[in-house]
């Protein structure tokens, strides 16, 4: 099953979040996913400003970069994020999301990833309607739904977001758009088919992998429960 390439549509994908690895362990931590059949390795860059949490720069990103041929999932919660895309991109980041709350001009910010290479994602927070994206969305690569408020790991997934995905694949399908939709926060084992029967494509889980006792039985009980 070809499920690593970038912008196959068809595939449903997994994307462990780094922030609930072992730090110290880093490398390893990346090798057990990667060897589990992970198709992106999500990557949460905080500022504490945008969310109350600081996290990863470029270096770190880049160092990272050595260690996995896995698409680079990095999802940018920062204020001003138009002032770092392209640092993240030449650090190795296949996609860059940045969240629509975070910038005044998303339409100029999504050219702007894309020109310099990386597939561009937007994000909502979850008290964001999907409406303020209708202008936007033909243009975006991918839809990131945040189904907990951003800053933190293992926080309890938000039950309405359930119906934002509903909406978001409608909205895609109706327009016959390319947009992938990912959904970050609070998925687990025992929720994330809802969540792909919803209609996401990508589903972003770091406590729900790296807490679990065996993160890779963990990858692939997933991909039995969301088999299409
Ligand atoms: C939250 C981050 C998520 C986070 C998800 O702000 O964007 O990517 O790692 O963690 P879980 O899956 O534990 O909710
Ligand atoms: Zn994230």
């Amino acid at each position: 099953m070809a499920v690593n390439r970038v912008g196959d549509r068809r595939a449903f994908r997994v994307a462990p979040s780094l922030l609930s690895a072992d730090f110290a362990e880093i490398r390893a931590q990346i090798e057990l996913v990667e060897r589990a059949g992970a198709d992106y390795l999500h990557i949460d860059v905080m500022d504490g400003r945008f969310v109350p949490n600081i996290t990863w720069g470029p270096k770190i990103v880049k160092d990272m970069r050595r260690l996995s041929p896995l698409p680079f999932d990095v999802h940018l919660m920062i204020v001003e994020p138009e002032r770092y895309v392209d640092d993240f991109i030449a650090a190795g980041a296949n996609i860059v999301t940045v969240h629509w709350e975070a910038t005044v001009h998303a339409h100029r910010l999504v050219q702007q990833i894309k020109a310099s290479g990386a597939r561009a994602g937007l994000s909502v927070n979850p008290a964001t309607s999907l409406s303020v994206l209708d202008e936007i969305l033909p243009y975006v690569d991918l839809l990131l739904v945040m189904s907990v408020n951003p800053g933190f790991g293992g926080q309890s997934y938000i039950p309405t977001s359930t119906a934002k995905i509903a909406e978001a694949r409608r909205t895609i399908n109706t327009r016959a758009l390319d947009v992938e939709i990912e959904v970050d926060g609070g998925v687990h084992l025992d929720n994330v088919a809802d969540v792909a029967r919803a209609g996401a494509d990508t589903v972003v889980m770091g406590a729900g992998i790296y807490g679990t006792k065996d993160p890779a039985a963990t990858i692939r009980r997933v991909r039995e429960l969301c088999a299409r």
